[in-house]
């Protein structure tokens, strides 16, 4: 069915097609979650998901179809990210397919519907996570953060602090001194609920802001982190002409900067926090390499643009045999197992 849709999408604009996309998975009715492999099955940070494979944030960015999309075969969502004020976000043209390169670049801004509106389309899930962010104008930006994880505590099965962001002008200097105290106000925010907090970076740091950021999650209550957010690197293997648009490169040429990052976390964190990959995951091969690499789940957006609605249930499968192949006889066995 895909195959006979993308033609159509792909003649629209990247940003109406996405629209019409949501309109029209919100007129189908959720499905059952198509049965996997129980060797998929995947614990971390107290949460317990059918599959590794889940969708990353800013597909749904306002909670409108999570439902549908755990149908698709996702062992998890995030929707998001949203902000306490509703937002525009840049001017238009600001999403652009990089067909050649498997790639997209998007410097969406955090336009989103804000908090309040997408509190009603919110259910108790345990697969559902909520990511949440500042407004570009907040003259707090910690308290904005706070007032996301104080809204939606009660609501998520987790809740993801992005401030990797790089479309909001200063947004990723909150991965430097700030750090602490973030973590500090979002962990209080919470207030009652033990809402596990995941912390979401960019794959541009360099090896002492990693380490600084390790010491700051484990010295937190914080749950674990994703890695990683879109790049602002261009790299030269680039073939489209948008490859110089500003904003966040995401798809194929992120896979091997983002499993990078990811094994650089990985080596100084050392067990101690569970970490989540994305960038460029778009087989069951990806997935398998970004869990050895030191992964306890991944998430895409990407590649789903380019191959369909079926992409998450094929990558598990792929996965359970991948992973029956080498012997293990869960996900968590296979964490961190590659050789250096
Ligand atoms: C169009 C678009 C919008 C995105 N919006 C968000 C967002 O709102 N919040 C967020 O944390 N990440 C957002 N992302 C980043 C993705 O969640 C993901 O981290 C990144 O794209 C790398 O994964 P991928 O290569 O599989 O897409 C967005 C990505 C794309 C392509």
């Amino acid at each position: 069915m895909f195959k006979l849709l993308r033609p159509l999408l792909f003649r629209l604009d990247p940003e109406t097609a996405h629209g019409l996309t949501i309109r029209a998975l919100e007129a189908l009715p959720a499905r059952k979650h198509p049965a996997l492999d129980p060797l998929l099955e995947t614990r971390f940070a107290g949460l317990a998901f059918p599959s590794p494979v889940g969708l990353a944030a800013g597909f749904d960015k306002n909670a409108e179809v999570w439902r549908q999309m755990l149908g698709f075969g996702f062992g998890f969502v995030e929707v998001g990210t949203l902000t306490p004020l509703p937002q525009q976000g840049n001017p238009k043209p600001r999403i652009f397919r990089l067909a050649e390169d498997a790639a997209v670049i998007n410097r969406l801004g955090f336009n989103n519907g804000g908090l309040q509106a997408a509190l009603p389309r919110l259910a108790p899930n345990k697969r559902l996570g909520i990511n949440v962010g500042a407004n570009k104008d907040s003259a707090d930006r910690i308290a904005d953060y706070a007032l996301g994880v104080r809204t939606v505590a009660p609501h998520a099965a987790w809740i993801t602090l992005n401030i990797s962001s790089p479309n909001t002008p200063g947004l990723r200097g909150l991965q430097g001194d700030a750090l602490p105290e973030l973590l500090a106000a979002a962990a209080e925010a919470r207030g009652a609920h033990d809402t596990p907090l995941f912390l979401k970076v960019a794959p541009d740091l360099d090896d002492t802001q990693v380490g600084a950021i390790c010491d700051a999650a484990l010295a937190s209550k914080l749950a674990g982190l994703i890695i990683s957010n879109t790049t602002l690197a261009r790299p030269a293997t680039l073939r489209s002409v948008h490859a110089s648009e500003t904003g966040g490169l995401s798809g194929a040429p992120l896979r091997d900067p983002a499993t990078a990052i990811l094994r650089q976390f990985s080596r100084r964190i050392e067990g101690r926090l569970p970490l989540i990959g994305a960038g460029g995951i778009s087989s069951a091969e990806d997935a398998y390499a970004r869990i050895r690499a030191g992964a306890s789940a991944v998430q895409l957006y990407t590649a789903m643009l380019y191959e369909g609605p079926g992409l998450p249930t094929r990558i598990a499968k792929g996965l359970s045999t991948l992973l029956r192949r080498d012997g293990f006889r869960s996900v968590a066995e296979a964490v961190g197992t590659e050789s250096d």
